[in-house]
């Protein structure tokens, strides 16, 4: 072994001679030490209400033409779980070379792209123009949608109809600090989601479970899941049932915190991406004719190109 004058490392082995180069910047992006370690994991950014006014937003157009752009925007999707996105043409199908951006979009049963629009004959509440609290998207979904994504064809012209956005680990991290039995049972226990409509019209009893709370090895938060409209009965021992409920109250009281909360309406031509692994999502009550289309893409595509993005910008990444 040896350290040549550029600071790399060679190794040759016995057997066949063979030379291995190992250069400073590889071997420092995959340094053992605990603080490289801690370094690599990338702790997000916690927000809260604190962030109104002071949304960052990005340029459409440059985030298409601007690599260098497209990857501050992802990294800033990293660090805070959304972004929002100016001027994005109005035009029907826009939405799917928004989601190009980021990724696949996620075909369900919905189709590719979902239209937000009230109408009499509503299947579920995002059909009506009624307000719906913070909640991740389709939490029955085996694996859950990963970056949930909104463009406004069509604000409502009477006001109202405002996104609200919950910084999921922020609220985790509080229940962490101020009950931390209660925070380990949201860690432990799965809870059911289901949607079942099987009638005349639909064919579909999606169904599965997941800890309101992930985290990894190191204790670190990883995704938090809470939705209590798709909520089936808990299917866990009797004399969990009232702890459970009682923690899952507790991270609803926090989620839905007014201080917790991040208001921005979306006008026509405006788009907002959020990792829905993180990212709650909820809507004020609204009037009139009011048009948003939606869709998921999965979460390792935005990752990898993430990781793409680095990489031509560094190659030691
Ligand atoms: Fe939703």
């Amino acid at each position: 072994m040896s350290i040549d004058p550029s600071g790399a490392l060679l190794i040759q082995w016995a057997g066949d001679g063979h030379l291995t180069t190992y250069s400073p910047g590889w071997l420092r992006a995959n340094c053992y030490s605990s603080e490289s370690l801690a370094e690599r994991r990338q702790q997000p950014v916690l927000w809260d209400s604190t962030l109104n006014d002071k949304i960052p937003e990005w340029d459409y157009d440059r985030v298409v033409d601007d690599e260098s752009f497209r990857l501050q925007m992802f990294q800033h999707i990293n660090d805070y779980g959304f972004a929002i996105i100016n001027g994005v043409p109005t035009l029907e199908d826009q939405i799917e070379r928004l989601a190009d951006i980021f990724g696949f979009i996620r075909q369900t049963h919905y189709g590719r792209v979902f239209d937000l629009i009230a109408t009499p004959k509503q299947r579920i509440l995002a059909q009506t123009a009624h307000a719906i609290r913070p909640h991740n998207d389709e939490l029955f979904r085996d694996p859950i949608p990963g970056l949930f994504m909104m463009h406004c064809l069509r604000a409502s012209q009477c006001g109202g109809g405002a996104s609200i956005l919950v910084d999921g680990f922020n609220a985790a991290e509080k229940l962490r600090s101020e009950n931390s039995e209660q925070f380990e049972l949201l860690c432990r226990i799965p809870i059911p989601h289901r949607r079942f409509l099987v009638d005349e019209v639909d064919d579909v009893a999606l169904s599965a479970s997941w800890p309101t709370i992930e985290l990894n090895r190191h204790g670190e938060i990883e995704a938090v899941h809470i939705n209590e409209r798709t909520m089936a009965p808990l299917d866990t021992e009797e004399d969990l049932i009232e702890p459970v409920y009682q923690a899952l109250q507790r991270m609803l009281v926090l989620a839905y915190d007014h201080e917790a909360c991040v208001t921005y309406r979306l006008e026509s031509g405006q788009a907002a991406v959020m990792d829905n692994h993180r990212v709650l999502h909820a809507r004020a009550a609204f009037n009139g004719n009011r048009h948003i289309r939606q869709c998921h893409v999965d979460r390792d595509e935005f990752f990898s190109r993430l990781r793409a993005l680095r990489r031509r910008h560094d190659a030691e990444v």
